[in-house]
């Protein structure tokens, strides 16, 4: 078990906070999960909005969010219960027991605590074991992800996840180096990643090892797998009227989550050519606002990490 990290003045920031808050709209008395729990950023705004009258359900599959959770309690002192696990299985095992939620939050990916804590080995930027597990139970780690998949199922995850352009390149130096004796260490894979890039790339934008980084993370953590399975359980949690939020950071995220809420928009699910519809699906959920809601200029100048966010919501017809 990790030691616990204790809440500070600089814990993760939250992303699209006015934006989420205004258009997950809680109210004095509603049920709030927030399945990304994290530094309880998000969960203490929409908490505010519950005037302790609410009942806010966090889930997180990093246990060492157990401090940050019992500040928050404190703080707001809103009626509030932490599940330990992966968000898909808990939203299906809390709407499989009944549980109903007004409000329903993830906002996908890492948080800053995760990435600033060496040991955790998610950043390219020190030096410490591969290892990128949200839940340090989790039986697979980088580790074992660098040192036995196939070159090629490598070189397939850097390009997808990572959309890395010398993804077939640095799968063929990470499968020679390791024939060597295998990767224990982070500070081992940037320095192999360096050297099978061009030169001129080294210098390009950003780090060279942090999309290789970004792409086994997400692949270490099933990190759309578990978006894919989330997200019908999310609605099957939420009450009429009830609404989804979703915040991802990556295109294949955002994606998963916009055609979910377009079938669901659509409820017909009949092939095109069918001149009625037999299937009978009413439409389940709609987009709220239609488009994706993205982070102001001031926002982004204030917090970088927050470029690439999206928030999508969906309300349960
Ligand atoms: C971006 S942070 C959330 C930060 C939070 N909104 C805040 O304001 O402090 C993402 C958090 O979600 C957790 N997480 C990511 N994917 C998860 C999943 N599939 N199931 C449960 N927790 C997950 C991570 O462990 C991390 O703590």
């Amino acid at each position: 078990m990790l030691p616990s990290v204790l809440p500070t003045e600089t814990d993760h920031v939250p992303v699209l906070a006015e934006e989420v808050v205004a258009n997950l709209d809680p109210c004095p008395g509603e049920t709030v999960v927030d399945g990304t729990f994290g530094a309880g950023g998000h969960a203490t705004l929409l908490a505010q909005r519950l005037r302790r009258e609410g009942k806010l359900i966090a889930v997180d599959r990093d246990p060492t969010v157990a401090p940050f959770f019992e500040r928050f309690r404190r703080e707001t002192g809103v009626k509030a219960r932490l599940h330990h696990g992966e968000f898909s299985a808990v939203l299906g095992q809390l709407a499989s027991n009944g549980v109903r939620a007004d409000v329903i939050l993830l906002d996908l990916g890492v948080s800053s605590m995760q990435i600033d804590r060496p040991d955790r080995g998610f950043s390219y930027a020190v030096d410490a074991p591969l290892d990128m597990r949200m839940d340090p139970a989790a039986t697979y780690s980088a580790r074992e992800l660098v040192n036995d998949s196939s070159e090629r199922d490598l070189a397939d995850i850097f390009k997808r996840y990572g959309e890395e352009r010398y993804a077939r390149q640095i799968a063929r130096a990470i499968a020679r180096r390791r024939q060597e004796r295998p990767f224990e260490r982070t500070g081992e894979l940037v320095e192999v990643v360096k050297a099978a890039i061009p030169a001129p790339a080294r210098f390009g934008e950003g780090h060279p090892a942090k999309r290789v980084f970004q792409a086994l993370r997400i692949e270490v953590n099933d990190e759309l797998g578990a978006l894919e399975r989330a997200l019908p359980a999310a609605l099957e949690m939420l009450r009429p009227g009830g609404r989804l939020g979703v915040i991802s950071f990556h295109s294949l995220e955002d994606r998963i989550v916009k055609q979910f809420l377009r079938r669901q928009e659509q409820g017909c699910t009949c092939p095109p050519d069918f001149p009625v519809c037999v299937c009978g699906s009413e439409p389940a959920l709609r987009a709220t606002p239609r488009r994706a809601i993205r982070p102001s200029a001031a926002e982004v100048a204030r917090n970088p990490r927050a470029q690439s966010a999206r928030l999508r919501v969906g309300t349960k017809v």
